[in-house]
């Protein structure tokens, strides 16, 4: 398949953002990545349910939702309501992971798990088969603008034969530090959706830029 890209709003002008999601609707962007940031997960705080359903407002492409927080489970319903597309979730915030995805699915959405880079790939070899993407975090999640980790590389490779076995139609997305220099080998290695903040939106052309990592 052809690969997505999903340009990340944490790097948009929050007083212009009707202006930055138009900008995306008219480029070639595939998705609306949205990072949600609790400050307890991670160490920062990004935005809550107002700036979502702000978005959804203006945006004519699917809202690909990463929760960034603790026990996510309180939350998956107010953001199906507030636009979400799809729900990621990590790895790292669910006991009970299984039951998580079964609730994103119910709720209609497109499911996925997020793994940080000290976690594993193998941690996800029970439940890659019920998932309809993985987002391997590239850097530690928290911030944009920070390098993208080499190891990536590997565990995208690990996740594809996992998933050749186990689920061949799984979206592989990566998250952190993703710009035109690597996306020719992320893609080569097995990945098919890319997020994309700094590199977009630090961009003097960012319909250009976004297409460039469209046609690499
Ligand atoms: C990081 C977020 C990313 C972030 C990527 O925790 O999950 O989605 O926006 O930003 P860049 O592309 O600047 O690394
Ligand atoms: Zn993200």
């Amino acid at each position: 398949m052809n690969h997505l890209i999903a340009p990340s709003i944490l790097a948009a002008d929050f007083a212009n953002l009707q202006r930055d999601i138009e900008m995306i609707n008219n480029s070639e962007a595939d998705w609306i990545h949205v990072d949600i940031m609790d400050g307890m997960f991670v160490p920062n705080i990004s935005f809550g349910f107002p700036v979502v359903n702000a978005a959804k407002k203006h945006a004519t492409k699917p809202l690909d939702v990463h929760l960034m927080i603790v026990d996510p489970d309180r939350y998956l319903k107010a953001f199906k309501d507030a636009g979400a597309d799809s729900i990621t979730v990590h790895q790292e915030t669910c006991p009970h992971l299984h039951r998580t995805i079964q609730a994103i699915k119910q709720l209609g959405c497109k499911a996925a798990v997020a793994i940080n880079p000290a976690t594993p790939v193998s941690t996800l070899e029970d439940i890659v088969a019920d998932l309809d993407m993985v987002l391997i975090m590239s850097v530690n999640p928290g911030f944009g603008g920070q390098h993208f980790i080499e190891n990536t590389y590997k565990k995208i490779k690990e996740l594809r034969t996992l998933s050749a076995e186990k689920n061949p139609g799984l979206l592989i997305e990566i998250d952190g530090g993703v710009d035109a220099n690597n996306v020719t080998k992320l893609i080569e290695a097995g990945a098919n959706v890319f997020v994309a903040g700094t590199s977009v939106f630090s961009s003097a052309n960012q319909v250009a830029a976004i297409s460039k990592l469209k046609h690499p």
